[in-house]
């Protein structure tokens, strides 16, 4: 009945190698690193694993620029040292996701190097050439063309100048990416996350967009006319081999997110929203917001209600390597352990699989850099300059601490000692200042620690039925502290209730769960009575009942 369904059973655990940890010394965290942690991610109970790209790369977006699709980056091993780490996934039962980032190259990638000899070579029509250049913004650095000497010509790149788009109306491209997936599940990986996905079939003639900063050409490349066209094609290669697909897909809404997950069009398992990461932010996160508990409730249950209408599947995150630390943004560096325990109810119990970026299972937060030089990331950089006219160094620097992506990619904090215990030599990245408290060894010493804490909403999520596979309800969906929802299937109910405020709130049980014995399945103040209407700061609870 149900095949290849495996993915909405699991909990997945996403790495940043860069900074994850570094096995042979040299301060970049690498597969040897990682090899050496598989026991420790699989005791989360965590059954797979998403890697950001391992491929060869200049690093100009930090693996999202690839110059050589069939390796590993020497910095992180090499393809027999992937082979190991796969391999030893799979037998402490993990599967492994690739990052497949086909929307662009590096402009070092071999076929970049080619194209842009001449106007007739065979990679000649691998990108995106124009004599001139129409309107659109860069979504990292002003205009989306730079001109080549070489060729005489201007290239697309939707992102960094080092990112030239490839072409993907050309059906050469498409057989590379065909070939390309085929190489990585010939070695045994267990399916895609795709990058910008939505954003590879560009509009014929290339019209000029909105005149607006950044994202005025996006109505001319996001969900474009031969998107699905394609994505059949790539979808036909991961159905042979049984393999996932996720796609990521920035500023998408839900209903253009079901014609990649339902229907005819379907090409995806799920896709990636970014909706609910826009509770303390208007549009990117540059803009900021204080935080607001019902623009994350809203665009969550959208999401929830849309996708189960229609019978497809969420991702359920809170933190991945593009966004600042989460208790930072939704949660309190005061409250620390309380918000961190509590943000992981808030999303874990939902319907969706479930996905955990390392170090937010210890409670990582943001890095306040003194000076705009020593952050690492091309956005972050941006983010910087774009304000440059109209605002002080100061507050352009308070609006990067609050933004940067680079708080997600410090560090993995493993212990107290040197370097947080992430290398033996001169780490790559700025280390969290708070890695003397917030660590992985310290945190498995301590019952109540939101290492902990995380392990046992995994495992009670893992073996409920209710809690995989269930409905979802929303209650009280305008309150503006409160967080409460139920799943249910068949007769057993799981209720949730988080609080998002600093100081205590009252709750009120909806109807249906107000006479019925009510069992606390986990709270996140240990010692006190769960049974209260009053919940403390950040509180959350996890009930069971029947129904
Ligand atoms: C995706 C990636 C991000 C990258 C961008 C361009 O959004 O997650 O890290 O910068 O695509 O590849
Ligand atoms: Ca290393």
């Amino acid at each position: 009945m149900e095949q290849n369904q495996w993915f909405k059973d699991v909990t997945f655990y996403q790495i940043w190698t860069r900074s994850f940890a570094d096995g042979n010394g040299d301060g970049i965290g690498d597969l040897y690193g990682v090899y050496d942690k598989l026991d420790y991610i699989r005791s989360l109970g965590v059954g797979g694993i998403w890697f950001s790209p391992l491929y060869p790369s200049p690093n100009a977006d930090y693996g999202y620029d690839i110059s050589d699709y069939r390796d590993i980056h020497p910095d992180f091993g090499d393809l027999r040292q992937f082979q190991r780490v796969l391999d030893k996934a799979h037998r402490l039962g993990m599967r492994v996701l690739m990052d497949l980032v086909v929307n662009h190259t590096s402009d070092e990638h071999p076929w970049f190097q080619e194209s842009r000899k001449s106007r007739n070579n065979p990679y000649s029509d691998y990108y995106i050439w124009r004599d001139k250049p129409n309107n659109w913004d860069s979504l990292f650095e002003g205009k989306a063309w730079t001109y080549d000497e070489e060729r005489g010509q201007y290239y697309l790149h939707l992102f960094s100048k080092k990112q030239p788009d490839l072409n993907m109306d050309n059906p050469r491209v498409r057989r590379e990416v065909r070939e390309i997936m085929r190489f990585w599940l010939n070695m045994g990986v267990d399916g895609f996350r795709e990058d910008v996905i939505s954003f590879i079939s560009k509009r014929e003639g290339l019209p000029n967009g909105l005149p607006i900063p950044a994202v005025g050409g996006m109505m001319h490349y996001k969900d474009g006319p031969h998107i699905h066209e394609y994505l059949g094609e790539f979808r036909r290669v991961a159905e042979e081999y049984g393999a996932v697909q996720i796609g990521e897909s920035p500023m998408t809404t839900v209903r253009s997110a079901l014609h990649y997950l339902t229907g005819e069009t379907k090409s995806m398992d799920m896709m990636i929203s970014f909706d609910h990461m826009l509770a303390d932010c208007i549009g990117t996160e540059y803009m900021h917001l204080p935080f607001s508990l019902r623009r994350y409730k809203r665009a969550l249950t959208r999401w929830q209600y849309t996708l189960a209408g229609r019978g497809a599947w969420n991702v359920l995150y809170v933190e991945n390597h593009d966004h600042p630390r989460i208790i930072s943004r939704y949660g309190s560096e005061r409250y620390w352990r309380e918000s961190g325990t509590m943000l992981a109810v808030s999303y874990l119990f939902l319907q969706g699989t479930p996905f955990i970026y390392q170090g937010q299972e210890i409670g990582m937060t943001n890095i306040r850099l003194r000076s705009i030089d020593e952050y690492r990331d091309i956005a972050s950089k941006q983010n910087y300059e774009r304000f440059l006219t109209f605002e002080s160094p100061a507050k352009r620097l308070r609006r990067v601490h609050l933004s940067s992506r680079d708080s997600a990619r410090t560090p993995m904090q493993w212990n107290a000692g040197r370097n947080a215990g992430f290398t033996a030599g001169k780490p790559w990245f700025v280390v969290n200042p708070n890695y003397r408290y917030v660590n992985v060894e310290r945190e498995e010493r301590d019952r109540h620690s939101i290492l902990q804490f995380y392990r046992r909403c995994i495992a009670l999520r893992s073996k409920s039925r209710a809690l995989l596979r269930g409905s979802y309800r929303e209650f009280y969906p305008l309150h503006p502290h409160i967080f409460m929802y139920e799943r249910v299937y068949g007769s057993a109910a799981y209720l949730i209730v988080c609080n998002f405020r600093d100081s205590e709130t009252v709750i009120t049980l909806p109807p249906a769960y107000r006479d019925k014995p009510l069992q606390l399945m986990l709270d996140n103040y240990p010692g006190k009575d769960g049974m209260s209407p009053v919940m403390e700061a950040y509180e959350a609870r996890v009930y069971r009942t029947k129904r």
